[in-house]
């Protein structure tokens, strides 16, 4: 009798003692993990073959907990995934990575309001995606049906802090609806042909392709930009840095949506995809002065600013500085705080 629990003392200090080294280890193994990634986090993956944790995006987002404050990472595999995605206000810090460049496509096609169109839509703060191609195909790709054209949202974006790299948002009218809070598009792909990048975003888009599909309007023009500026001390604009601008037909570069929309193209490239006056002042001729719809150092063929509306607005060297710089967006340094800092190089 002593001797069996002797040996059930031993067995139980054997036991404890290896659980003691195993979770030593463990942290030993996570310490180091951090240091080398710098960010651990977890991860969770989307499969439609059943391999992952989840089949639909949105699942996985589902199950992100409410007021969520750590990153958490959903690595989605390659797949044509035919859902609407929406990541709501309660869940900032998801990571959303598409695990292969332009092997994930998202794709849906509501057409009744812009409230409720997007295939994507981010209300969260501080969300980044990577790698993911968003599609509203009621219209897209142009002329692939019969479908009247309307207002059919690919992506909207409301939360504050937000990067998008590597990016497309593909649709024909009002294909990115950037809303509010500050935004940082890097390497991404927006394509349309009428308003398709608007709303009242204050956002930076560096080194993407704004691709045109204006040939869809049998010769009416398109125009790239709706922006949403509403008086003079709303900090809101877009600004388009080292971009292209290219694509098929003719287009405006834009077109106010409120009365103080601002717009800048600085370092563009513009194919002749751009009508010589350059900008429409819609509905707010006479006004022209409240509106900032510059261009500063493009080439191309586009850029020929000879025809140019006589309105089109002029930055001192300082408030081109200003707005052209990453602290437009970024002056408390979010985005080298966030994982994702890669995009800064
Ligand atoms: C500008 O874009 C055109 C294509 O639209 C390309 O052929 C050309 O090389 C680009 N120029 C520069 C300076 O990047
Ligand atoms: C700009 O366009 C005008 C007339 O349309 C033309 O005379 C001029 O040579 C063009 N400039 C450049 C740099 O191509």
């Amino acid at each position: 009798m002593v001797s069996f629990f002797n040996k059930i003392l031993v067995f139980f200090f054997f036991f404890f003692f290896m659980v003691f080294i195993a979770l030593g280890n463990a942290r030993i193994i996570s310490d180091f993990q951090f240091k080398k990634q710098k960010f651990n986090f977890p991860t969770v993956y989307v499969d439609q073959s059943g391999h992952g944790n989840f089949a639909t995006i949105q699942s996985a987002i589902d199950s992100v907990p409410q007021n969520n404050q750590n990153w958490i990472c959903i690595i989605i595999k390659a797949g044509q995934y035919r859902e609407q995605v929406k990541i709501p206000r309660e869940k900032p810090y998801i990571y959303l990575k598409g695990e292969e460049f332009g092997k994930i496509i998202v794709t849906w096609d509501a057409h009744d309001t812009i409230a409720t169109d997007a295939t994507f839509t981010t209300e969260a703060d501080n969300t980044i995606v990577e790698s993911i191609t968003f599609i509203n195909s009621y219209n897209y790709p142009p002329k692939s049906n019969n479908n009247p054209r309307v207002v059919a949202v690919a992506a909207m974006i409301s939360g504050d802090k937000s990067v998008f790299y590597n990016c497309k948002f593909l649709g024909l009218q009002d294909t990115l609806w950037d809303v509010e809070g500050r935004h940082y598009f890097k390497l991404c792909t927006i394509e349309g042909a009428v308003d398709f990048i608007f709303g009242n975003g204050q956002s930076i888009y560096e080194g993407c392709l704004i691709s045109v599909n204006a040939d869809a309007l049998d010769g009416s023009l398109g125009y790239i930009t709706a922006q949403g500026r509403s008086n003079p001390n709303d900090k809101s604009g877009f600004v388009f840095k080292n971009c292209d601008v290219n694509g098929n037909g003719q287009t405006f570069l834009g077109r106010p949506w409120r009365d103080y929309a601002r717009v800048i193209f600085y370092d563009c490239n513009m194919s002749s995809v751009t009508t010589p006056q350059g900008w429409d002042a819609g509905k707010f001729v006479g006004k022209e002065k409240q509106l900032t719809f510059v261009e500063e150092n493009c080439k191309g063929m586009g850029s020929n600013n000879s025809k140019r509306v006589p309105w089109k607005a002029k930055l001192s060297q300082q408030e081109l500085q200003q707005l052209t710089s990453l602290s437009f967006i970024d002056d408390e340094g979010w985005i080298t705080k966030q994982p994702l800092n890669k995009v800064l190089q």
